[in-house]
């Protein structure tokens, strides 16, 4: 598809037959259907750590967040809350950008649930060297997931004070280098980001190669700058079907990446990580944290699941997958392209 049809389609309108939403969604559920299939893979999420040296306009882990108590698993801890979380097929590690973990200490909670678990390990702990992240695949990580959450240059400076674009762009580059199968992504609704922007967004995840991508809206946190950007009903709704549109444009561009349905998407329509299952997305997270610290993982306000414990959230995503007709994957997931 050219930009310009991506933003015909961004906007529900324009020739290229997928003019209206509704075959849009069609057709993206058939491009999953035909180079995904009908399995849906889980991915058990624990949220080890939400300190972070980073001050993203957008997150509310942000470093200026002082209202936000912090908190730190043990290694030891979070290995039995991995090994505790039965057969999942793949544990998500994903904290702040926190140092406090030493590459040695990562290596040893990586090699740990390796060996008693033997499930699939994804990363998803920032921008790091490239030698740190050769050490963690060296340790047996699969899996790495950093969004570039903006493909706009400008917008992603204002957003991201203190990272840069080209420093995100090299840790891409190197995480594909060093053989992990590679996440990245975007926020949908951020301020400033035009149907322009978003198309952009949906191209460079194909020039990227992506093996997963992760589309979330933006839903801002009232102790973070971006507070009063976007509120109410009408914005909740017109935010869900755009995050919707670039989930079914994502699948139909770059067929056969693995697409969750986010818990942002949930968060923000009950059924909404139904929609967007239905819509392209093959993939479901549920949460593995320790309930104690799910509500001080706040990226975003009024996050689904804060009541919950695992044994819950497995259940209940399981019910969601048969509710649609689909299938529990049972492998591990791993990268549909040919590696
Ligand atoms: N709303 C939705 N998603 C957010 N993220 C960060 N802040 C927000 C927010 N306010 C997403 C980013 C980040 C991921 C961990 O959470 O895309 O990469
Ligand atoms: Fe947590 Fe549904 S996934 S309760």
């Amino acid at each position: 598809m050219t930009k310009r049809e991506i933003i015909e389609c961004l906007r529900g309108r324009g020739k290229a037959c997928l003019a209206p939403t509704d075959d849009l969604f069609a057709a993206a559920d058939a491009a999953r259907k035909k180079y995904c299939g009908d399995e849906v893979h889980i991915r058990g999420v624990i949220e080890f750590s939400n300190y972070c040296r980073r001050d993203c306009l957008y997150c509310g882990l942000r470093r200026s967040n002082a209202k936000l108590k912090r908190y730190r698993m043990s290694p030891d801890e979070i290995v039995r809350v991995a090994a505790g979380a039965g057969s999942v097929p793949t544990v998500v590690l994903q904290s702040g950008e926190d140092e406090h973990y030493t590459i040695r200490d990562l290596d040893r909670i990586i090699t740990r649930i390796k060996k008693q678990t033997g499930a699939a390990i994804t990363l998803s702990i920032g921008e790091r060297p490239a030698l740190e992240y050769k050490a963690l695949r060296q340790a047996g990580a699969d899996r790495y997931l950093l969004k570039f959450e903006t493909s706009d240059k400008e917008l992603f400076k204002r957003l991201k004070p203190d990272s840069s674009y080209e420093e995100r762009m090299r840790c891409l580059e190197d995480l594909r280098k060093t053989g992990y199968q590679v996440g990245s992504g975007t926020m949908v609704g951020l301020p400033g980001q035009s149907d322009g922007i978003l198309a952009g967004d949906i191209l460079l995840m194909k020039k990227l190669d992506l093996d997963m991508i992760g589309i979330g809206p933006f839903i801002p946190h009232p102790d973070t700058p971006l507070k009063n950007m976007g509120v109410g009903v009408r914005h909740a709704v017109h935010l869900r079907d755009k995050g919707l549109r670039v989930i079914a444009l994502a699948r139909i561009v770059t067929r056969n990446a693995h697409i969750p349905a986010t818990t942002a998407l949930g968060t923000i329509d009950p059924n909404g990580r139904q929609k967007g299952l239905r819509c392209g997305a093959n993939v479901i997270m549920p949460n593995l944290t320790p309930q104690k610290y799910r509500k001080l993982y706040a990226i975003y306000p009024d996050k689904i699941c804060i009541n919950e414990n695992f044994s819950d959230c497995r259940g209940c995503v399981e019910r969601l997958i048969r509710s649609l007709g689909r299938t529990i994957a049972t492998g591990r997931g791993n990268s549909l392209k040919s590696l």
